[in-house]
């Protein structure tokens, strides 16, 4: 949901944490952050080392196991991620909140690496998927929390393309992300990116194993899996039974649907039912009229991991 970055860029386009006075004045021009509401709380992962800001915000402690994989979206109240044929609709679905906007940050700086898919990076042209960039408030402490956890001030960004389908052009090329694709991407891609970019082979076919995919980013030392993908990538490790937690914030807003493709849920392509894949409600939080759900997945295969 990385084109919420687009928003809150408008709002202060602030650079990284020490850039002083100029940071500060451009900060002190946002309206306050109001942390948000904690209304059920039942998570029971050990408490990260969270600077006391982060912890007031998010209305209390966080946890998260070493090794997982969580989700990250926003949604409609009718279900709705993304609107194909409106660019950058995830800045239409997520409604302005500066909740999610902190909420995403979190769950950034938390990473040892966001994995997005060829197409949340086509339809973010200016994303870089770094936690200071989505809430700028907050930057210092995001800062602060990465250098608590003895993590590299960039989060690491993995972009997944079977078909090497990506413009080599990006921003986030430029910066430096892996590029997890099969041969035929590789070879099409091959001399093509910034020498800041790598590409990791993870199979021949163009529709990869997504337990190939987190196994290459697990030997790459990345046990902490942010996914910000689309629900194609996001169908497909759910499919696998890769997802530990979904972080799902719901948007007051409806946008109903014209038929076939016209709307994307957040799994797509993949069919749970019957029975339907189920999740453990463990977090209901509040920010004016935004609610973050959480919810823990049970039965991935561990021999994926
Ligand atoms: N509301 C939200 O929170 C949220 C979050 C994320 C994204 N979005 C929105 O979702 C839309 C994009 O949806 P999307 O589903 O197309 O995005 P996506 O999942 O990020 O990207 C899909 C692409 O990823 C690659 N891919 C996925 N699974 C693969 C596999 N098993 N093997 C090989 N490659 C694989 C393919 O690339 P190739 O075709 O190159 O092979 C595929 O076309 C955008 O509008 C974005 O803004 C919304």
């Amino acid at each position: 949901m990385d084109a919420t970055e687009d928003a809150a860029s408008r709002r202060a386009s602030a650079p990284p944490a020490t850039s002083g006075l100029f940071r500060q004045a451009l900060l002190g021009r946002l309206r306050p952050v109001e942390p948000l509401e904690a209304l059920f709380d039942a998570a029971t992962r050990p408490p990260l080392p969270l600077p006391p800001r982060l912890e007031e915000l998010y209305g209390g402690g966080f946890g998260l196991p070493d090794e997982c994989l969580y989700g990250n979206f926003v949604s409609t109240i009718d279900g709705v991620v993304a609107i194909p044929a409106i660019p950058r609709s995830n800045t239409l679905v997520a409604a302005d909140s500066e909740g999610d906007r902190f909420v995403m940050g979190l769950l950034r700086a938390l990473a040892d690496v966001v994995l997005i898919g060829a197409g949340t990076l086509a339809s973010s042209p200016k994303g870089t998927w770094q936690p200071y960039k989505v809430h700028p408030p907050s930057a210092d402490d995001f800062a602060e929390l990465r250098r608590r956890l003895g993590r590299p001030e960039r989060v690491e960004v993995a972009i997944l393309t079977g078909r090497g389908s990506i413009s080599p052009e990006h921003p986030v090329l430029e910066a430096g992300a892996l590029v997890l694709t099969s041969d035929a991407g590789a070879a099409r891609l091959e001399g093509a990116l910034p020498a800041a970019s790598t590409v990791v082979g993870v199979g021949e076919e163009a529709t990869l194993d997504p337990r190939g995919v987190v196994e290459a980013l697990l030997e790459r030392g990345h046990s902490r899996i942010l996914s910000e993908a689309g629900p194609h990538t996001f169908g497909d490790l759910l499919g696998a039974r890769l997802v530990d937690e979904l972080f799902l914030t719901v948007s007051p807003l409806l946008v109903g649907d014209r038929g076939h493709l016209s709307r994307y849920g957040l799994a797509e392509d993949v069919d749970f039912a019957p029975p339907g894949l189920r999740g453990r409600l463990v977090g209901i939080r509040r920010h004016v009229e935004h609610v973050f759900l959480r919810y823990e997945f049970a039965g991935r295969e561990p021999s994926a991991r």
